[in-house]
């Protein structure tokens, strides 16, 4: 048995399971395996430095898989922003056919994408840029909540509340991303009326995922709490792990008037690329949500999403079939 929704027929894969975008995670390594396992891998655009070596490691991930992969390009406001518009250029020609776009002001490249053909997949952390998503004419919406690891927005809305809520108003299809790591995190997505999830933390922790095997491990350890948010101050909000670095940078973000300046050298994307590189964890900020609280193993992402549809398969059929009772008398 398989669950077909809406996004596996769209996309073409076998089960409604996405790894989102993951900087210095998503290269081909684990999206191939992320595709070869039948959900959707995505390729990190900005973890390559160049759009050049964007078009290789797209090359290369076709090397490692048949099914279909896409490609997470991620607009974050940026002094020098990366060149945009030539990433958008190699993944249009190297025959890309689905894009997760996330971040500020997407819609520029989203007319492109689409222009190209390519079924576009926004991530967003809100009902109203869901709904100005699409009626940009994006393809699907991947509503991430509070939980989330990475940006989950300024609001502090849970993924409860948005599912439900998108349920009632978006017309195009959504899936379900932040707080998913197995089944019955899928079949509740599918309840809320979800076409499937999006994972990002999850897919972190496998055997595939290209980090040092002691930051897996950590995660492994590491309870629900261990996860803090940052720069709410500079409304730029980012849930990360929290380690001694983390806690250093809330006790200084506690000052009146913080800048950013006041935590740049703690928070620098080039430590927090050390961690993943030594495996020192506790070396820089890295990201991870709240999900780490529901994650006990370092499956192959094969065992991951077999034993997830398993599992919602399961809970669908038994436990939510036996507690209907038709033409109850009570
Ligand atoms: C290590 C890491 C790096 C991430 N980097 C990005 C990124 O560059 N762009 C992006 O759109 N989302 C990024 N995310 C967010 C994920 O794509 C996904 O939305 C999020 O992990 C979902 O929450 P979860 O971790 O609870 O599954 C990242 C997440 C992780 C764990």
């Amino acid at each position: 048995m398989v669950l077909q929704t809406r996004l596996t027929k769209m996309l073409g894969i076998k089960h409604p399971i996405v790894q989102g975008g993951m900087q210095y995670v998503g290269i081909s390594a684990l999206a191939s395996a992320v595709s070869n396992a039948g959900g959707l891998g995505l390729l990190t655009a900005l973890t390559q430095p160049t759009p050049e070596a964007l078009r290789n490691e797209i090359r290369l991930c076709r090397t490692m898989t048949d099914k279909p992969f896409g490609v997470n390009l991620t607009f974050l406001p940026a002094i020098v922003p990366p060149p945009y518009e030539e990433y958008v250029k190699v993944i249009i020609e190297e025959g890309i056919k689905v894009v997760e776009t996330a971040g500020n002001n997407p819609g520029k490249y989203i007319k492109m994408f689409k222009e190209a053909n390519i079924v576009v997949l926004h991530k967003c952390t809100a009902i109203r840029h869901a709904l100005s998503a699409q009626r940009l004419g994006v393809d699907i919406i991947s509503i991430d909540g509070y939980e989330c690891a990475g940006h989950p927005g300024e609001d502090d809305v849970t993924g409860l509340i948005l599912l439900a809520k998108s349920s009632k108003l978006l017309t195009i299809p959504y899936i379900a991303s932040g707080g998913f790591g197995d089944g019955s995190g899928l079949a509740a997505a599918l309840a809320l009326g979800a076409e499937g999830v999006n994972m990002g933390t999850r897919f972190m922790c496998t055997v595939e995922s290209p980090i040092h095997q002691n930051i897996k491990e950590a995660i492994v350890k590491a309870d629900e709490r261990s996860t803090t948010l940052v720069f709410r101050p500079f409304r730029n909000t980012s849930r990360i792990f929290k380690n001694s670095v983390a806690v250093e940078v809330n006790k200084r973000e506690k000052k009146l008037d913080v800048q950013f300046e006041d935590v740049r050298e703690l928070v620098s994307g080039a430590r927090g690329k050390q961690v993943y590189t030594t495996g020192d964890p506790e070396f820089g900020v890295w990201t991870a949500g709240q999900v780490v609280g529901l994650i006990d193993d370092i499956p192959t992402c094969e065992v991951l999403v077999s034993r997830m549809v398993r599992d919602a398969e399961n809970i669908i059929t038994e436990r939510l079939n036996k507690i209907y009772v038709p033409n109850s008398k009570l």
